[in-house]
């Protein structure tokens, strides 16, 4: 049998990998599942039909004597259902765990052929995703694995974020990456205890007008600095930027408004932790409706994408024609 490693032959590893490689899936939320629970597995059929990606997490939440029944679980699950569409990935254990080994040898060797990518936590930088890539490489020929299994590394401490560039173009397997709020904030000694989203102390004040009277003042994104950087690494390696888990269940809005943010700054999906966060995932990472009209006549008044015209009063040319077609094409992808 022809092996998938012939495909990546001609790019030695660092060469970025092209986006036209990468299957186009919609991944607008990459729906987190313990494995190790039955009551959870048993409901993973109905997800199937609910969510873009389905991910068995095997690492951090999922407590240390429930890590073998998680793999275990996660091999379980991975068997009993077809996927059709949608995406099916696990978080492994860090490379520096005790579990690790076991978790890429008996998930590749069981359910490598139905397995589409593993995300990668604390990844420092390109020299972690290179032994991940050959440790793939040896099981999938092994395993006889048909094609080829993709990384998506966590963007989640500062030794990580520093090298974030060379990490996104490190191996032609890379899929993208999701900012690690949570781990980041402990790498970088920040002062919260929240797993992403905003602080209510992390503002600006607005400068005094009168004497005593009360001052404006405006809650920052805490995340904007890491997200930007991130995005501009994965685009000029042709690789998906995410943004990560959103911790607070209880409030909708500041989790939407957090994927607002990601999605606008150029983010393809973020994680869902709890059902809620699914069907706010799906209506952030989906374009507006409004915006895709707008997109739709910038694209009829310029049949060749350039020269310049006016539409509402706004000038548009052909670097607003190829940001329309990025809403136009991501609306032709949702809708089909
Ligand atoms: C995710 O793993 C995080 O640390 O935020
Ligand atoms: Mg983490």
């Amino acid at each position: 049998m022809k092996l998938p490693r012939d495909f990546f032959k001609p790019l030695a590893i660092g060469a970025p990998a092209p986006l036209r490689e990468l299957p186009v899936r919609l991944e607008r939320m990459i729906h987190f599942v313990p494995p190790h629970m039955e009551k959870v597995r048993a409901k993973v059929p109905d997800l199937i039909a609910k969510v873009d990606v389905v991910l068995g997490n095997l690492e951090d939440a999922i407590p240390i004597e429930a890590k073998e029944a998680a793999r275990r679980g996660f091999i379980e699950m991975a068997k009993a259902s077809d996927f059709g569409s949608t995406g099916l990935w696990t978080r492994i254990n860090a490379l520096n765990s005790p579990w690790v080994l076991d978790d890429l040898f008996e998930i590749v060797r069981e359910v490598g052929d139905k397995l589409d990518v593993v995300m990668l936590p604390k990844v420092e930088g390109p020299w972690d995703i290179h032994y991940l890539d050959q440790l793939l490489a040896q099981l999938e020929a092994r395993h006889q694995v048909r094609k080829p299994i993709l990384i998506h590394a966590i963007l989640e401490t500062a030794e990580g974020v520093k090298n974030v560039e060379a990490i996104a173009a490190a191996s032609p397997r890379m899929h993208g990456m999701s900012l690690g709020p949570a781990d980041l904030a402990a790498s970088r000694a920040m002062k919260t205890t929240r797993v992403g989203g905003g602080h209510p102390d992390y503002r600006v004040l607005a400068d005094a007008t009168e004497a005593g009277s009360a001052r404006a003042s405006a809650q920052q994104d805490l995340w904007h600095y890491t997200v930007a950087k991130m995005v501009d690494a994965c685009a000029s390696a042709g690789i998906k930027p995410f943004y990560g888990p959103f911790g607070d269940f209880s409030d909708e809005a500041a989790c939407e408004a957090q994927f607002r943010n990601a999605f606008l700054m150029g983010c393809a999906g973020a994680w869902s932790l709890h059902p809620t966060q699914i069907d706010i995932a799906k209506k952030v990472f989906s374009p507006d409706p409004g915006e895709v009209r707008f997109a739709k006549k910038i694209l009829d008044a310029m049949p060749d994408g350039s020269g310049a015209v006016m539409i509402d009063g706004k000038m548009q040319d052909d670097a607003t024609w190829k940001q329309a077609k990025v809403i136009v094409d991501l609306a032709r992808i949702v809708a089909a």
